[in-house]
C-alpha cells in the first residue's frame, strides 16, 4: 500500500522556538526512520509527509494514499491531536490509530477521567483549576498531585508536583498556569505501584499485550515518573512485566477504558495504585510513543518478545481493516 507518514519532527524549523520541555512530545528522526523501515520491510511504499501544513499542501497538490500512518501530536489548540484525523476523515482517507473524537477527549485528562469513571474504571478524585481563584475551597485532602490538563511525556511534572501544603499548592499551580497557559489538573496523590498497560487491536479484537511496572531505583529522588526520569530511564527505573492480582486489575481496567473511549489499533494506558493498593487510571495515550528504543509501549513489547517491526505490522494490520478492498487487493497481488 502507499502509506503517508504524518508526524511532528522535533527538529522541524516550525518548532525551533520551543524549549526542550515544550518540544518533548514531538518525535526524533530515529522514530520516523524506525517506522519507515518497518513499513518498507512489510512491502509498503511509505512517504514522509510530516506536520499538518505539509499534509494540507500535499492534499491540495492532489496526492492521495491508501493509508496514512498518523502519529502527529499537533501544535495549536485543545484538539491539536485531532486535526490531522479530522482532515483525513474529510478526504475519506483511512489512517492509523484513534479517530478525531477519541483523540480530542483523550487530550483532556479530566474529561477522560469523567468518561471512564462513569463506566466503572477506578480513577482518583480530582479538581480542574483554570485560575488561581478556583483553588479554594479545595474539597480534596493533601497530599495532592498537580499536572497540566492536556500535556503528555510528563511535561510539567517535576519533583515539586507532589503537594503537601496550601502554600506549595499556590506556588505550583501559579507556575503551571503561567508556563503552560492551560488549566491544572489536581489529583489525589497516588503513592504506590505504577503500571503502564499496552493494548493492541480494535473493537472486539482489542487485547492487552501486557502490563509493565515502572519500578523506581533507590537513586530516583524525583517524586514520580518525570520527564527527566523518562529520558534517563536506564539509570533511574527498572521496567518489569507483571501479572500478579494488582497488575491484572490494571489490565482489566485498561481494556475497559480502551473500549469505552473507542480506541483503535493500539494505545498505552497509565495507572498508579492508591494507598489501598488499588490501581487508579491516570490517562490514556491513544498515540503512544513509537521510538524504537525509548518508548514505553515499544519497551513493553520487547519484554514480551514482540519486535518493533512486528508492533508496527500489527498496527497497520488493524488500521488496514478500514482500507477499502481495492487497495488491499493490490497489496496481496504484490505478494505481501
Ligand atoms: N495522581 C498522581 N499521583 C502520583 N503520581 C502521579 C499522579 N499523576 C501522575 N503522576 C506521575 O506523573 C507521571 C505522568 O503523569 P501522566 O498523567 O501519566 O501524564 P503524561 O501524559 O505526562 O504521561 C505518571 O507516570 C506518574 O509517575
Ligand atoms: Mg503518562
Amino acid at each position: 500500500m502507499k502509506i503517508a507518514m504524518t508526524y511532528d519532527l522535533r527538529k522541524d524549523p516550525l518548532y525551533s522556538s520551543l524549549g526542550e520541555e515544550e518540544a518533548a512530545e514531538y518525535d526524533s528522526i530515529e522514530t520516523i526512520e524506525g517506522i519507515e523501515n518497518a513499513l518498507k520491510k512489510l512491502g509498503h511504499q511509505p512517504e514522509r509527509i510530516g506536520h499538518i501544513q505539509n499534509l494540507v499542501q500535499a492534499l491540495a497538490e492532489g496526492k492521495r494514499w491508501d493509508l496514512v500512518f498518523n502519529f502527529s501530536e499537533g501544535r495549536h489548540g485543545r484538539c491539536r491531536e485531532s486535526q490531522i484525523p479530522a482532515l483525513l476523515d474529510a478526504y475519506a482517507i483511512p489512517y492509523t490509530f484513534s479517530d478525531a473524537l477519541t483523540l480530542a477527549y483523550s487530550m483532556d485528562k479530566s474529561l477522560t477521567k469523567r468518561i471512564v469513571s462513569a463506566h466503572g474504571v477506578n480513577t482518583a478524585p480530582f479538581k480542574v483549576v483554570e485560575k488561581m481563584e478556583d483553588l479554594f475551597p479545595l474539597h480534596l485532602p493533601f497530599p495532592l498531585f498537580a499536572k497540566p490538563l492536556s500535556e503528555g511525556s510528563s511535561i510539567g511534572i517535576h519533583a515539586q508536583s507532589c503537594i503537601r501544603t496550601p502554600a506549595e499548592l499556590k506556588e505550583v499551580c501559579a507556575k503551571l498556569l503561567t508556563q503552560f497557559q492551560q488549566p491544572v489538573l489536581l489529583e489525589t496523590y497516588l503513592p504506590k505501584r505504577e503500571f503502564t498497560v499496552g493494548i493492541i487491536g480494535t473493537g472486539a479484537s482489542a487485547e492487552v499485550i501486557g502490563v509493565m511496572e515502572i519500578v523506581p531505583r533507590p537513586n530516583m529522588t524525583e517524586g514520580g515518573y518525570t520527564l527527566n526520569t523518562k529520558k534517563n530511564y536506564e539509570k533511574y527505573v527498572d521496567y518489569i512485566l507483571v501479572d500478579d492480582a494488582e497488575a491484572q486489575i490494571a489490565a482489566q481496567q485498561a481494556l475497559l477504558a480502551y473500549r469505552v473511549l473507542n480506541c483503535r489499533d493500539a494505545a498505552r494506558i497509565d495507572f498508579r495504585s492508591d494507598d489501598k493498593d488499588i490501581p487508579q487510571f491516570l490517562e490514556i495515550n491513544p498515540l503512544a510513543g513509537l521510538n524504537p528504543l525509548l518508548s514505553d509501549l515499544v519497551i513493553l513489547c520487547r519484554l514480551k518478545g514482540i519486535a518493533y517491526d512486528e508492533l508496527i505490522a500489527s498496527i497497520v494490520h488493524f488500521a488496514s481493516e478500514r482500507v477499502p478492498q481495492a487497495a488491499k487487493h493490490e497489496l496481496s497481488t504484490a505478494g505481501v
